[in-house]
């Protein structure tokens, strides 16, 4: 074996060997750097005869071009290897099931606002809002309910407060939902088909009682609307909501001032054992307020009653929330206590749709 060979079987021997890319960059030093052993020998081929310089030049060029060859394919092949090692150690199995932590939950109040929105949206109702801090004329006059009407007092009413100087009857925390009807009137005129959840202030305090609870109020207006479009619409949100196939409703005479005539509506259901049960048994409960929308109220929503007529209810959600799952003290609601909320809570991501299921 001549010179060559033994420093070729070296260099190619010790980059096999090198672990890392430092110890490549060693070797390529030693045999390719300037001072490098291979380049020595290059620059002493200046003191050799043309002969040799021909063959030993050739066998010097072809040693040195296999040397950086092999540095490069070892290389590649130490960033492959660091690669694959790095995908090793950061595998991660996506088709494990997550970890449901239930830190946070929907509150059973947005859980049946999400099932009632997605009831009535299939039934062709967008949302509409109002604020929850509402003028007098709003929340009481344009609704029918004149000054010194019984039901001004009936409600309880929150007021805000206001100079004494001012002549102008004090705003009022909202008491129903119905002063929605009136602003959705006036933004999109008709026909028009709207529901409008939200808040609701009462000076009230008991086991069935809040200051603060949660109504939400329908209204549909059209050339032909009649009290059996109301029927119809209640008793499909009522199968759909309890998720039963039957359900009885019975609509009794009532009086409201906003609609002309007014309907209280029950529920046939049965307690037997302390359990509802709803679209069977002997008893019935009231769920909700309704109406044939007063000629008043469309005027003071801007729409001309000669032309346009339309129904109206309200309900209570607190109270649809009590009753679908079994919730017995309101108060408890309000109280944010973290057993409460994770007894009760919805998961977040189980949105409540009409094709999917409202509660699963
Ligand atoms: N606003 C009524 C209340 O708070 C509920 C109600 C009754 C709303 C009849 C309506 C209705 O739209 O037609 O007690």
């Amino acid at each position: 074996m001549d010179a060559l060979d033994v420093l070729k079987a070296k260099y190619l021997d010790g980059i096999a060997a090198a672990g890392d890319e430092a110890a490549l960059e060693e070797i390529r030093l030693a045999a390719l750097g300037k001072k490098g052993e291979i380049s020595l020998k290059m620059r002493e081929l200046g003191k050799m005869t043309p002969e040799e310089r021909q063959t030993v030049g050739k066998a010097l060029n072809v040693l040195k071009d296999e040397i950086d060859a092999a540095l490069r394919a070892k290389k590649t092949a130490l960033a492959d290897a660091a690669l694959d090692a790095r995908l090793a150690q950061e595998w991660l199995d996506v088709t494990l099931p997550g970890r449901p932590r239930r830190q946070g939950t929907i509150h059973p109040v947005s859980q049946v606002m999400d099932e009632v929105t997605a009831i009535f949206a299939d039934m062709g109702f967008a949302v509409a809002e109002g604020p929850q801090v509402e003028s007098d004329w709003y929340n009481f006059d344009a609704l029918n309910i004149a000054p010194e009407h019984p039901a001004r007092q009936e409600h309880d009413t929150f007021f805000m407060a206001r100079d004494p100087a001012d002549p102008r009857p004090p705003h009022v925390l909202r008491t129903h939902t119905s002063p929605v009807q009136i602003r959705a009137m006036q933004a999109q005129g008709a026909p028009i088909r709207v529901i409008a959840p939200g808040r609701v202030y009462r000076m009230d305090m008991d086991q069935t009682h809040t200051p603060m609870f949660h109504q939400v109020e329908g209204m549909a207006i059209g050339k032909d609307i009649s009290m059996a479009n109301l029927k119809w619409v209640l008793e499909e949100f009522c199968k759909a909501f309890f998720e039963v196939d039957n359900v009885e409703l019975r609509f009794r005479a009532s009086h409201f001032p906003f609609t002309e005539p007014s309907a209280e509506v029950d529920i046939r259901c049965s307690w037997e054992g302390g359990q509802l049960k709803i679209g069977e048994g002997n008893d019935w409960m009231e769920i909700l307020g309704s109406g044939m929308m007063h000629p008043k109220v469309l005027e003071a929503g801007g729409i001309d009653p000669n032309e346009w007529q339309g129904f109206a209810f309200g309900m209570g959600i607190d109270r649809l929330a009590m009753l679908k799952y079994g919730i017995p003290d309101l108060r408890a609601f309000f109280e944010s206590d973290l057993r409460w909320l994770r007894h009760y809570g919805f998961a977040a991501l189980d949105l409540p749709t009409v094709f999917g299921g409202l509660s699963k």
